[in-house]
């Protein structure tokens, strides 16, 4: 299994995770989202090109003040970058085997990498459902109280230095 960059050879049209909206994006739009340049997708494929699984991130601003509690402090009072995980699904079938962590670990160092070029300071995400502010609590991402649109935030900087004390 590999994870790599959306493409034409890639066979999305039988992915289900249990979340049609997700299954939906993938197999109607995603590779032509991305030849737009409005999101890039990477998804994680078994030798016959079958998608298990995938993530798709884009860039962004956030005013300090939509930040966690503590988030914004010694912040300048513009926008400040990040990324947003717009989206993350695993295989209905192959859920529960360590592949959402997988690519969460990947997601995260792409972001960083993207970081690296263009500065962003936290990774966003946008969960679809309670099931799944859940599985991003875990990850150590924050809930911003009061915020109609639930975007929860992680600093970048701490998303990598976890990764690092997992390996
Ligand atoms: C959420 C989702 C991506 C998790 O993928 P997965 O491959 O089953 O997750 P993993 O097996 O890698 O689990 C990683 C950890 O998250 C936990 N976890 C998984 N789903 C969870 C949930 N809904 N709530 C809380 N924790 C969850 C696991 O128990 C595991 O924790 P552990 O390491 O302490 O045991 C997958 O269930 C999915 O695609 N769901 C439908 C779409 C969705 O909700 N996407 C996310 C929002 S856009």
């Amino acid at each position: 299994m590999r994870i790599e960059r959306l493409g034409p050879d890639h066979r999305v049209a039988g992915f289900a995770c249990g979340t049609k909206p997700l299954d939906g994006w993938l197999r109607l739009h995603a590779l032509e989202n991305q030849a737009r340049n409005l999101s890039r997708t990477f998804v994680l494929v078994q030798d016959d090109e079958e998608v298990l699984g995938y993530y798709s991130l884009t860039m962004g601003g956030v005013p300090p003040a939509d930040l966690p509690p503590g988030y914004a402090r010694g912040l300048p009072g513009y926008d400040i970058g990040m990324a947003l995980l717009a989206r993350l699904a695993v295989a209905s079938s192959r859920q529960g085997e360590g592949l959402g962590r997988d690519l969460m670990a990947d997601a995260i160092q792409q972001a960083a990498l993207a970081g690296a070029h263009v500065a962003a300071r936290f990774i966003a995400v946008d969960p679809i459902d309670e099931g799944a502010r859940a599985f991003y609590r875990k990850f150590g991402f924050r809930d911003v109280p009061g915020d109609p649109e639930g975007r929860m935030f992680l600093r970048l900087d701490h998303a990598l230095e976890a990764l690092e004390h997992r390996r």
